[in-house]
């Protein structure tokens, strides 16, 4: 079964080291049926077009602006990462939703920039170890999803691909069970289909993310109810990240 494996570097590796990562991967990953993506920072994007570029291998990065274009200094538009050939975006990772107080209401406008500008996106939701233990992470990643998704028009869910990374998972290496993951994936299909129809409910592309690696990642990507992983610190060392990518699923 065809896979999604997405990388996601943080902001890891400076531009010159992404060049040979680049090189290897694009010749590791040959030829396999699953999609890869890797998401490094803002600054390899050009070195990601001329390594990635006419590879296997689609590239992305890690955010963008909710604006178009205009007086927002420091910003990246979606344009412009579109320019570099950047086909993904993550957007709403808990990284940006803790440190950088971004809201469901500008992630849900980075969702319809990103879209209206050709991109697909990786909408990242997930509960924290606290909202777990009060038993709420059903209804928190439910009003997540809502939230994040609303005013999208079905036909786009196409270009969606929700990741659900329990923020006490991420970084930590603790995993969801198969359990939670496979509970979690019936609660956002559930929701896509009371919010759009059961067919959307049923082409929804599911990742699952946090503390994904080497030693998981077979255990993690068997799981018959997500149709990919999305992958942290692990996917910074290429040859287990090409591994992981190449797998047969
Ligand atoms: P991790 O990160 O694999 O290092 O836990 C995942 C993520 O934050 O996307």
């Amino acid at each position: 079964m065809k896979k999604i494996i997405i990388g996601n570097f943080k902001m890891n590796t400076v531009p010159s080291e992404f060049k040979t990562y680049a090189m290897t991967l694009a010749t590791k990953v040959r030829g396999t049926k699953n999609e890869v993506v890797v998401c490094p920072p803002f600054t390899h994007l050009s070195f990601a077009k001329e390594f990635l570029g006419g590879s296997s291998v689609a590239y992305g990065a890690q955010n963008i602006s909710a604006e178009e274009n205009g007086a927002f200094t420091g910003e990246i538009s979606a344009k412009m990462i579109k320019d570099l050939g950047a086909t993904y975006v993550i957007i709403g990772h808990s990284d940006r939703r803790g440190m950088y107080k971004e809201s469901d209401k500008t992630i849900n406008k980075k969702i319809k920039t990103a879209l209206a500008n050709g991109l697909k996106v990786v909408l990242c939701v997930g509960e924290s170890l606290q909202i777990r233990e009060s038993k709420q992470a059903q209804n928190f990643v439910r009003k997540q999803i809502d939230d994040d998704l609303k005013g999208i028009y079905e036909n786009e869910l196409e270009s969606v691909v929700i990741a659900y990374e329990p923020i006490w998972a991420i970084g930590t290496g603790k995993n969801a069970t198969d359990k939670d993951i496979s509970k979690m994936s019936e609660v956002i299909r559930k929701e896509i289909e009371t919010q759009f129809s059961a067919k959307a409910a049923q082409n929804i592309t599911i990742v699952y993310g946090g503390s994904v690696g080497i030693k998981n990642y077979k255990k993690i990507l068997s799981n018959p109810s997500i149709d990919g992983v999305l992958i942290g610190s692990a996917c910074l060392d290429v040859d287990d990240f090409s591994l992981m990518a190449r797998e047969t699923y």
